[in-house]
């Protein structure tokens, strides 16, 4: 039991499975007070249960910190504000927020429904930007501040996920805009994407629609290493548990707006996105582009070691 987030309250969306489990306990043996937020559905959002919620506040009480759950759903604005303030009034403040609640709905595009995708974006991109727009209030005000959210590899490019990949990426941006708006009021914004084994990563699903993405060359060395990492025996959350409770920590402070990978053995960090080439004019041309120009210069001057990732299958 350390002490490095003694006297910090903090909200872990999530919280009564897998990651959001493994990080509520991680913070609290850091000394953090927790509201352990969870709905309690099943891994395609329907339902209710109280008794995970209820779970991870006994266990994290059990080493010695004050918790309570929370059972409001993140994808409602209201709702989001009310988790936010039931730290701040049960414990005095709220200094940590980790966005960590999701749920899948894979599908391929054209099969895809409009409802499948706005549940998805609901809960992740909507869910996480309400908890920030809420906690951000407050944390303005105090000076202070830990938001860590959730995304995942799948926000580089994935297959059979559109909606979750976008609302993946969204939250990667998000978290980029935030921590340049926040930074300056002592509120520190990072995002990290998990491998871990839990319900949401391995299953029958999972394992064919995995099967699938490799034999059609869809997925990318590291990718695949990342997707070997998240389904070995062994890969919980709990071992990487411990370098969230470090972002929350004052060591921290001036870690803001990256994006990190967290498996049982690795701790990567995610380049932010640059321009890698351009070819450039004299801004006193007056003329469109000459798309046959364009023809020449793109394959010649921007796309030298480009490869389609999905070339069309004979
Ligand atoms: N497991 C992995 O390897 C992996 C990889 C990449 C990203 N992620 C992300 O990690 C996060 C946690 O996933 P997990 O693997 O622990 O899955 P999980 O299903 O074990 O846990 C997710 C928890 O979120 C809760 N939840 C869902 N919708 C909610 C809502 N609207 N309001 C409040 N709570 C809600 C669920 O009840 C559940 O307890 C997700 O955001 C997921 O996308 C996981």
């Amino acid at each position: 039991m350390g002490a490095r987030l003694k006297g910090k309250n903090a909200v872990v969306t999530g919280a009564g499975r897998g990651i959001g489990r493994a990080i509520a306990l991680g913070l609290a043996e850091e000394g953090a007070n927790i509201v352990a937020c969870d709905l309690g559905g099943s891994m395609d959002g329907s339902g209710t249960d109280t008794s995970p919620a209820n779970l991870t506040a006994q266990d994290c009480r059990a080493l010695g910190v004050e918790a309570i759950p929370h059972y409001g759903d993140v994808s409602n604005f209201q709702m989001a504000e009310d988790i936010i303030s039931t730290c701040a009034s049960t414990f005095g403040s709220i200094d940590i927020l980790c966005n960590i609640a999701g749920i899948l709905r894979p599908r391929m595009i054209f099969n895809m429904s409009e409802e499948e995708f706005d549940q998805v974006v609901a809960v992740h991109l909507k869910g996480t930007w309400n908890l920030c727009r809420h906690a951000c209030v407050r944390m303005k005000d105090q000076g202070s501040g830990r938001i860590i959210n959730c995304t995942s590899e799948a926000y580089a490019g994935t297959v059979g996920h559109t909606n979750y990949g976008a609302a993946k990426g969204g939250i990667v941006s998000l978290t980029y805009a935030l921590a340049r708006e926040m930074g300056r009021y002592g509120v520190t914004c990072n995002a990290f994407a998990p491998r871990a084994r839990t319900r949401l990563s391995v299953g029958d699903d999972q394992d064919s629609g995995l099967q699938k993405r490799i034999q059609a060359g869809l997925i990318s060395e590291e990718r695949l290493r990342g997707m070997e990492e998240t389904r070995k025996e062994g890969a919980d959350p709990e071992y990487f548990a411990p370098f969230i409770a470090y972002l929350a920590s004052d060591a921290a402070a001036d870690i803001n707006g990256c994006v990190f990978v967290t498996s049982r053995a690795t701790i990567g960090l995610w380049n932010h996105p640059q321009i890698t080439r351009k070819f450039t004019r004299d801004w006193e041309i007056d003329a469109k582009w000459d798309i046959d120009e364009l023809q020449r210069l793109v394959p010649q001057e921007l796309l030298l070691d480009y490869e389609n990732p999905a070339p069309p299958q004979k």
